[in-house]
């Protein structure tokens, strides 16, 4: 984690150092969140901690490892995730980042 941090700052800064005469492109990394229903609770539940990189990086997968995810966060992280939206957000995120298994 501090890695990364150090690697960005880094980065960061040669990319001050590199605007000498040309315009400088940002990169614009966009990530495809999806609306719909459950986002809400994801957004409440999931992003207070970190962004929804984290989620859209794993690719598509089951609904079981989605729902294990949910409960790691909960278990190691201390995500204060209620049993309701435990439900919710393994829902939200198996439709929409879903590889179509149960298991
Ligand atoms: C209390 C803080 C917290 C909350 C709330 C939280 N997470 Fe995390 N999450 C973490 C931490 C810490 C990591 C590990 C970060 C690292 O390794 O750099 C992580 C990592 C992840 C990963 C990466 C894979 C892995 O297993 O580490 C995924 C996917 C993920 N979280 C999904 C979620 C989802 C979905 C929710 C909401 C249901 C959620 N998180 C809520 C703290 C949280």
């Amino acid at each position: 984690m501090m890695k990364k941090i150090i690697i960005l700052t880094i980065l960061s800064i040669s990319a001050l150092f590199a605007q000498v005469n040309e315009a400088v492109e940002v990169p614009y990394i966009s990530y495809e969140i999806k609306m719909g229903k459950g986002f809400d609770a994801v957004n409440a539940n999931c992003l207070m901690c970190h962004s929804f990189g984290y989620i859209i990086n794993q690719g598509p997968q089951s609904k079981d490892f989605w729902h294990k995810k949910v409960v790691k966060m909960i278990v190691h992280f201390k995500a204060p995730i209620s049993k309701e939206d435990v439900e919710i957000t393994t829902n939200y995120l198996f439709e929409h980042y879903g590889n179509g298994a149960l298991k």
